[in-house]
């Protein structure tokens, strides 16, 4: 969704400006503008489309300055139009956000009876106007910031400008998240720490209510009080190379690729430990682990169904109950909360806005143990949580979430695992057994990997479609889900997903020779069940497409393909099945001209409702 980028230095900055944004390019958005300090005078451009053509427009317009913030506008309120994007001047102040104002209408209202003029429909220029305001009334450039954000209602993170005050920038940020990174003679404020790499790894993260001055030679952060505050600096552990496509066509196709490093990587501590920690989670866990009655889990999207297989291992392994549900839904609802048992928030991005607000609306409930599973250190969410599991799968650019799933998946079967030590459900034997599964993971998602080919050819027979079935059973049922997710988000062929034991009560009345149906079917223990629900597609008509594994005495026949992963690996199955759905997904978008890595109307980072 929305980026913001800032630079103040005593070199032009407008390169690193353009730059952050490109790097913010990920996240979606349909509109783009920065807004220098020019002498006196604010200059600013703006043009709706991609980065490349505002970037043209800057150049034949000679941008060139000292002090600067930059906007990728992802359109809430207002349509796509160059008007609506950022930055939005008020005066000589220019400023760019990322969120929501809730009271903008009663804002506007008010501005407009005391003579301002509204040239944008969004909720962003009324605090344009009211930090005008404020330095009309004797503010400077962060009083009056100060004073804005003190009657704004909803989410923020902001950088502002102003004509006369050269030297500084300012910034603020409630509810999305703001760093300021620290330069040599020369600092910067980013949405994401990819904006600033470029220039600097060092870093501060602003907290909630957080406004800050940034100079070239110096930074300060007040609190939500206004007090001067210090704030821990950090050094970034994003690789540059991380954002860089290398010898891939899309990002999701590398990040596909990159999953046995990833898992590799995330389960580096459980391996080298030999055991199931308590410690995986934080060094204060065990203390909140071991009385947990039960699991609440909450999720969007892909991390919903990650949470979805977290469901079945939990209640299989650890004997404790498991519930999983959307986090927009559990926010909105009368939940019955239980204090002993323990919240798990799942997010790749870590600031997904539903999923912080039920985490919020959880804790007012009276959780007060939370766990979050996370890829992006130190952002809202781990914050927020008491306990935390960081996935290390790196970056993830592409729109599409693949390399966060399956770590995440490891992140929550290691969950299932401690907890059943810490209940005595655990016999050293299944440690052991389970430890040297995830030792053997990486080898098994890379023979996945390998089927590549047949599943381009495969994906030959969707590209034309205009709709396509998945079905699995059990703890494979998330995976068809996650099948059906991906097909859809990417190649904008209508797919859903059934739990193969409900295609008679329905679904099976949209079965004949035009839908192929893709079925998930490992060796396990509901393969003959499967089965039969196979029959029940090939009866009609349908084609089936269907991922086994070894032993599974699959034949392919008229109307049945089968592609085999090379052995079964036990309770990590769901894992190794994920890596056909999403090169299948691939393949079809590729085979269908879509843009893979920025599906039409989809954001990386979902910070609105
Ligand atoms: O960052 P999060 O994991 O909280 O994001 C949740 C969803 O928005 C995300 O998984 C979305 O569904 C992806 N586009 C799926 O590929």
């Amino acid at each position: 969704m929305c980026g913001i980028v800032g630079a103040i230095a005593d070199r032009d900055v407008v390169p690193v400006l353009i730059e952050g944004l490109k790097r913010l390019e990920y996240r979606g958005y349909d509109s783009a503008g920065i807004a220098v300090v020019d002498g006196s005078d604010i200059r600013r451009v703006r043009r709706t489309g991609r980065v490349a053509e505002m970037e043209g427009a800057a150049g034949s317009e000679g941008f060139s300055a000292t002090l600067g913030i930059g906007h990728t506008r992802w359109a809430t309120h207002g349509g796509v139009t160059e008007s609506n994007a950022h930055p939005h001047v008020s005066h000589g102040v220019a400023l760019v956000h990322n969120g929501i104002i809730e009271n903008h209408e009663q804002q506007r209202e008010r501005l407009m009876a005391m003579g301002y003029a509204f040239e944008s429909q969004t909720d962003t220029e009324v605090i344009a106007h009211l930090i005008h305001h404020y330095l009309q009334g004797g503010d400077d450039l962060l009083g009056a910031l100060q004073r804005a954000v003190k009657e704004l209602h909803g989410a923020y993170a902001l950088a502002v400008v102003s004509r006369k005050e050269p030297g500084r920038m300012v910034c603020a940020r409630m509810g999305c998240p703001l760093l300021i990174g620290l330069g040599e003679g020369e600092n910067f404020v980013a949405s994401d720490v990819s904006a600033i790499l470029q220039a600097t790894r060092r870093v501060i993260f602003l907290e909630e209510g957080d406004t800050a001055e940034v100079r070239r030679d110096g930074v300060q952060v007040f609190d939500g009080d206004d007090q001067p505050v210090l704030r821990e600096e950090h050094l970034s552990d994003v690789s540059l190379s991380s954002l860089e496509l290398g010898p891939y066509r899309h990002f999701m196709q590398k990040e596909i690729h990159e999953q046995p490093r990833a898992l590799g990587d995330t389960m580096e501590a459980i391996i080298d430990a030999g055991v199931f920690e308590p410690t995986l989670f934080g060094k204060d866990a065990e203390a909140v682990l071991r009385g947990i009655e039960g699991v609440q889990i909450l999720a969007c999207g892909t991390s919903f169904y990650s949470g979805s297989v977290a469901r079945y291992w939990i209640e299989a392994i650890s004997g404790l109950p498991c519930s999983v549900e959307i986090a927009s839904e559990y926010r909105y609802r009368t939940a019955v909360a239980n204090p002993k048992h323990l919240v798990v928030t799942i997010s790749q991005s870590g600031e997904t806005l539903d999923t912080m607000e039920a985490l919020k609306y959880a804790k007012s409930l009276g959780h007060e143990h939370t766990l979050s599973i996370c890829n992006v250190p130190e952002s809202a969410i781990p914050r927020a949580s008491k306990l935390v599991f960081y996935t290390r799968a790196g970056a993830e650019i592409g729109v599409a979430s693949t390399k966060a799933f399956t770590t995440q998946l490891v992140g929550l079967f290691a969950l299932a695992a401690t907890l059943a030590k810490l209940n005595g459900r655990l016999s050293e034997e299944k440690e052991a057994e389970y430890i040297e599964a995830l030792r053997h993971l990486p080898g098994s998602v890379q023979h996945a990997l390998n089927l590549e080919p047949q599943i381009a050819l495969w994906s030959e027979s969707f590209t034309p479609r205009h709709h396509a079935l998945f079905l699995g059973r059990g703890v494979h049922y998330p995976i068809a889900l996650e099948g059906a997710l991906k097909l859809k988000e990417i190649s904008y062929i209508h797919a859903e997903a059934y739990p193969a034991g409900e295609l008679k009560h329905g679904p099976l009345a949209l079965v004949d020779d035009a839908m192929p149906v893709v079925v998930i079917a490992p060796n396990d223990s509901l393969l003959e069940k499967v089965k039969s629900n196979m029959q029940e597609v090939r009866a009609r008509g349908g084609e089936l497409f269907v991922f086994t594994d070894a032993d599974s005495n699959f034949s392919e026949s008229e109307g049945v393909h089968v592609i085999r992963t090379p052995r079964h690996v036990g309770v990590l199955s769901p894992i190794v099945h994920t890596i056909p759905v999403q090169l299948l997904a691939y393949h079809t978008a590729l085979a269908r001209g879509t843009d893979v890595d920025k599906p039409r109307n989809l954001a990386k980072s979902v910070t609105v409702e």
